[in-house]
């Protein structure tokens, strides 16, 4: 895993690279794609990496992984990525400004990624 995202409507309120890669660029062209506020959990392929997606009341969480990580790994990383956003902040996002909880929250979204990017090793 990559790169991961946490956009609240289409206020950016964190982000993390692991690897100087355009994924944040690409990222946005992608989020621009999604239609309208409803909930979803879908994945977009681009080059060789596959952008996952999930966004739940609003609150959108985006990974950036290899091909090879499947949709499985990648989608557990997103619900507890979204989960210890909320568990974090709640509502207290609101008003949401840009990068706002970006110090201490690329911190979880680097860890976490390390963390489930290790995942097929440990059981492969
Ligand atoms: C990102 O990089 C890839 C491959 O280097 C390229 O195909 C793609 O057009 C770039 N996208 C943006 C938004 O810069
Ligand atoms: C997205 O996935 C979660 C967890 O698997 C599920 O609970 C939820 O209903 C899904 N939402 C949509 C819109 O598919």
């Amino acid at each position: 895993m990559l790169y991961a995202l946490v956009v609240l409507g289409s206020v950016m309120l964190a982000e993390f690279t692991g690897a100087s890669t355009n994924a944040s660029a690409v990222a946005r062209q992608i989020l621009d794609k999604i239609p309208g506020d409803n909930d979803v959990n879908i994945s977009y392929s681009q080059d060789q990496y596959i952008f996952h997606v999930k966004r739940t009341d609003g609150l959108t969480v985006l990974c950036m992984a290899d091909e090879s990580a499947g949709r499985r790994i990648p989608f557990a990383f997103l619900e507890d990525i979204h989960q210890r956003f909320v568990r974090t902040y709640g509502r207290a996002v609101f008003p949401a400004h840009s990068y706002g909880m970006n110090d201490e929250f690329s911190r979880v979204l680097s860890q976490q990624m390390e963390y489930y990017s290790s995942i097929p090793m440990l059981i492969g």
